[in-house]
């Protein structure tokens, strides 16, 4: 099976039953696709590449060369299991946007990435609803699920993967799943290094210029309970060459969201199996256990009696 690309050009006319089919089916067996014409022009994503490239050069580069040196990391000979091989920072934009505390971004890059993610919100928004759509949830049900007392959590986490020397013995960034809801992941289109597990397998997530990679994340697992499933991934570095670049954008329930299976799902399954939650909560045991199977942690949360938010309760 060919990893799922989805053309959306069409998706508001007759094509529409065809390409929701086909998100569909990523959904149900992938947990990953990439959708090409998704909205956002070619030139501004080239200018978010380029900005995002020379930020790197200029103001992270050096010092992720000092800190490898520091740890010892450039001649290695044993698996390393507690680093990552990246360079990251995070742009969170909402509820509170956290651009004006980065003095290193230049204005230009600023305004360029708040830009970016006004258009980002609205295709996971999008995407949302496509969700619903295929899932028989009304309109609006998994963005509304997310909303909380703040709306959601939405941020950016800029990484560079630099040249490895020894790629088996360091990942790039190590397996996992993502914890929250939907991911929109715009990524290198020269270099590849994503992969994902399927039926045992890794699989790469081909390079491919201007598209956005979707995946599904922890919660969405949650609320359709089971029926679409986050998928373990990593990434790879690469031992020559420029240096891979992600920019992965995550659209999470706001912290005091409370998740659980939608109704109309469980109904249909016949056996609640996933907990409910106050999505902070989950983030609290996420964050000691990203590398982790999921499994346990979904267990944990089922110890973890919500007490009824009206405000959080969709
Ligand atoms: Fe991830």
């Amino acid at each position: 099976m060919e990893f799922p690309i989805i053309n959306l050009e069409k998706l508001n006319g007759e094509e529409r039953p065809t390409i929701l089919a086909k998100i569909k089916d990523a959904c149900e067996n992938w947990g990953f696709f990439e959708v090409l014409n998704h909205g956002i022009e070619p030139e501004f994503l080239d200018k978010v590449e380029k900005l995002t490239k020379e930020h790197y050069k200029k103001c992270m580069e050096e010092r992720f060369k000092e800190h490898i040196a520091s740890k010892g990391l450039n001649d290695v000979v044993t698996e390393v299991k507690d680093v990552d091989w990246e360079s990251t920072f995070f742009l969170r934009h909402l509820p509170v946007s956290n651009i004006a505390d980065l003095p290193e971004l230049s204005d230009d890059y600023k305004s360029v990435m708040k830009q970016f993610a006004s258009k980002l919100e609205t295709l996971a928004e999008l995407l949302l609803d496509l969700l619903c759509e295929n899932l028989n949830l009304p309109k609006s049900y998994l963005k509304n699920a997310f909303h909380g007392s703040n709306g959601p959590t939405f941020g950016t986490k800029v990484s560079n993967y630099p040249p490895c020397p020894n790629p088996d013995l360091i990942k790039g960034l190590r397996a996992h799943t993502d914890a929250g809801g939907i991911i929109l992941l715009f990524q290198d289109d020269k270099v590849s290094g994503l992969q994902l597990l399927k039926d045992g397998e890794w699989v790469d997530v081909p390079p491919v210029r201007h598209s956005m990679v979707v995946n599904i994340g922890d919660q969405l697992e949650v609320i359709t309970n089971g029926k679409y499933k986050s998928v373990l991934h990593r990434v790879i570095a690469q031992p020559e060459g420029e240096g891979r670049m992600s920019l992965a954008s995550f659209y999470n329930p706001g912290s005091d969201a409370v998740i659980f299976p939608a109704p109309s799902l469980v109904a249909e399954e016949k056996n609640e199996i996933y907990p409910k939650f106050v999505f902070e909560d989950y983030m609290k045991l996420y964050a000691g256990l990203k590398f982790e199977a999921k499994e346990p942690r979904f267990e944990a949360m089922k110890g973890n009696n919500v007490k009824l938010d009206p405000i959080a309760t969709v």
